[in-house]
């Protein structure tokens, strides 16, 4: 073996990367927000426009401000997190949890249900009206966790723009959904707000899947359209994670362009509705 000091890793690379890399140690070391194995093709174009809009010239531009001005991380996280989300998303997807996962959820007296990546909470709501639909809202204790606190307030809040009302209608009709969505929310002026019965049952959190650690056993894990952003080697600790939160058969609902490919683990679930990104933990 050799006794030379090793390159590192990006030495030879086109500068913008190198400027990406500094700007993701400069940001776990100020800040603690590790994204240094989010996919690089994706989390490079959002640092792009990250930089655009904080009117730097370049990503290597964006170390000062990371490092010594305490309030652009806010800025940072709002382009880097994207917290897109609706109620009934994919309503396939809905549709499967009411009409297979939910049956099996009945046997229990008491359920824990995770949902992360929970982004400003359309999504969580939406699980809860399936929850109350079958009579299992007053066991359910539902923790939503993200690492966008803007976002989380807003979801801890259950207030939403009435704009995508018409749309959040017709998908939650085509998740099997027979009553009106109005049932479950109280419209003013050009917003709507989820009724308090939901969000009682649901505790915000912030917690971070790159760097925090399991905090429930739970029956049911949701976490969809956050993977995608992951490199494999991430990927893999948060599944782990997620067996580990799981209690034994206990299901995870993952994104539908997401998948279950590295071989570690196909080891840690199986199947269960494979079209719908839904598996059982072995
Ligand atoms: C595209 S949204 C998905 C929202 C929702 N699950 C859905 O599918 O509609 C991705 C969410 O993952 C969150 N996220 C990204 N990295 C995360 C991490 N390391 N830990 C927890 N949440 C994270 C983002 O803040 C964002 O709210």
């Amino acid at each position: 073996m050799s006794d030379e000091p090793r390159a590192p890793a990006v030495a030879g690379q086109p500068v913008e990367n190198i400027a990406l890399h500094l700007f993701l140690e400069a940001l776990f070391h100020r800040h603690g927000y590790d994204f240094r194995n989010y996919a690089k093709a994706s989390l490079k174009r959002r640092v792009r426009a990250l930089a655009v809009s904080a009117q730097c010239n370049s990503i290597a531009e964006l170390i000062a401000p990371t490092l010594n001005d305490p309030e652009f991380l806010t800025t940072i996280l709002q382009h880097l997190s994207l917290p897109v989300t609706e109620m009934f998303r994919d309503s396939s997807v809905f549709k499967s949890l009411r009409e297979q996962i939910i049956p099996y959820l009945k046997s229990y007296s008491r359920l824990q249900i995770w949902q992360a990546g929970c982004a400003s909470g359309e999504e969580v709501y939406s699980l809860a009206i399936l929850l109350e639909e079958a009579g299992l809202l007053d066991r359910v204790q539902i923790y939503a966790t993200d690492i966008n606190d803007t976002a989380l307030h807003q979801a801890e809040e259950g207030i939403f723009s009435a704009s995508r009302l018409d749309e959040y209608e017709r998908n939650y009709v085509q998740a099997g959904g027979t009553r009106a969505l109005s049932d479950y929310y109280v419209a003013t002026a050009g917003f709507f707000r989820i009724h308090a019965r939901f969000r009682k049952r649901i505790v915000f959190a912030h917690h971070n899947l790159v760097t925090d650690n399991v905090f429930c056993e739970t029956q049911l894990v949701l976490c969809r359209n956050v993977l995608i952003y992951f490199d494999s080697s991430l990927q893999n600790r948060v599944l782990r994670l997620f067996h580990d939160s799981l209690c034994r058969h206990g299901f995870l609902c993952l994104g539908t362009k997401e998948s279950l490919r590295s071989a570690e683990s196909a080891d840690l679930f199986t199947d269960f509705d494979r079209p719908n990104m839904i598996f059982r933990s072995k």
